[in-house]
């Protein structure tokens, strides 16, 4: 009954992942399963094709964990894997596409838009920032439409600011997706599906020390306190939930996701985006709310496997 931990991997949060990958591969050994990791690379391609195992467990992150290739590669080895399918991944980790998505199921999101590369780099784009400084007001957030641990995402608070936080975008994505800065709450929704449907975790709430939940905040132990579950009136808790699921299934996901929302003043959701391979490192949200809702997260991992098989 051998599973494969796949992490690390191609991306930016490539020592996310070697930690998240840690995390998930501890639990397993923890309740006796057989455990055996795995970077991307030549040698998971050797591993797939000559020795493959039972099951494979990707905590992968970001480009090439997250937008489906490498479960390209483990649908055509035909190793049963964790997780949503490669088309599923595809939609969720381009922001844009996703939040259009589960804006279309009365879920609200942040007034934006996607600028690409190209269009910042014409003569005019100039005057095409200022029309959306003033079109979207400000504060905005610039993030990559593809990417995740707040890699390349910035506030904007003044407009001169805005070319700026593009180009450190613009490193990590060919897209960026220009919001307004919805103010609020921050909370983060895992959903997992066990066999009886996708079931919302409960919400976690996030409460960086600087005020921003970056790089630092989140894998600094300390640096960001978290309430799980957050403290929410029941109303808005549900709504959070239904909102984490309605994206789990506006997006076609499977076993597992994590939803990242705004609630503001007025306790009205704000969808932000969708993760696939949500974190597992000591400091993420997911394996915080599996323990909120009185599960034993090593249990949740070996059912997730299970599942797989199935
Ligand atoms: N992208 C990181 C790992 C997360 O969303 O948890
Ligand atoms: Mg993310």
């Amino acid at each position: 009954n051998r599973v494969l931990v796949l992490a690390g991997g191609l991306s930016p949060e490539h020592e996310v992942s070697v930690r998240s990958g840690r995390r998930v591969a501890e639990a397993l050994r923890r309740l006796d399963v057989e455990v055996q990791t795995c970077d991307v690379g030549p040698e998971l391609l050797n591993l797939l094709t000559d020795d493959p195992p039972q099951v494979v467990f990707p905590v992968l992150h970001g480009t090439s964990g997250e937008d489906g290739a490498i479960r390209e590669v483990l649908e055509l080895a035909g190793v049963p894997y964790v997780g949503a399918r490669p088309d599923a991944c595809r939609a969720a980790y381009a922001k844009p596409i996703a939040k259009t998505l589960v804006a279309e199921q009365g879920i609200a999101v942040p007034r934006g838009l996607a600028l690409p590369k190209s269009l910042f780099h014409d003569l005019g784009a100039h005057a095409v920032l200022e029309r959306i400084v003033a079109m979207l007001g400000l504060p905005l957030f610039v993030k990559p439409a593809q990417g995740g641990s707040a890699f390349g995402a910035t506030a904007v608070t003044e407009a001169s600011a805005l070319p700026a936080a593009l180009v450190s975008c613009f490193a990590y994505s060919d897209t960026a997706l220009i919001e307004q800065q919805v103010t609020g709450v921050e909370v983060a929704v895992g959903v997992l599906d066990l066999g009886d449907g996708p079931v919302a975790l409960p919400a976690v709430e996030i409460v960086p020390d600087g005020g921003v939940y970056d790089y630092a905040a989140r894998y600094t132990a300390g640096r960001t306190e978290f309430f799980s579950p957050a403290r929410l009136s029941d109303e808005v808790a549900r709504a959070a939930a239904d909102a984490a699921v309605t994206a789990h299934r506006a997006l076609g996901l499977r076993d597992v996701s994590r939803t990242d929302l705004i609630i503001d003043e007025t306790g009205r959701v704000y969808f932000l985006e969708v993760n696939v391979s949500p974190g597992m490192t000591d400091t993420s949200t997911l394996p915080l709310a599996v323990e909120a809702a009185g599960m034993d997260f090593a249990v949740v991992c070996r059912e997730l496997a299970h599942r797989a098989l199935l």
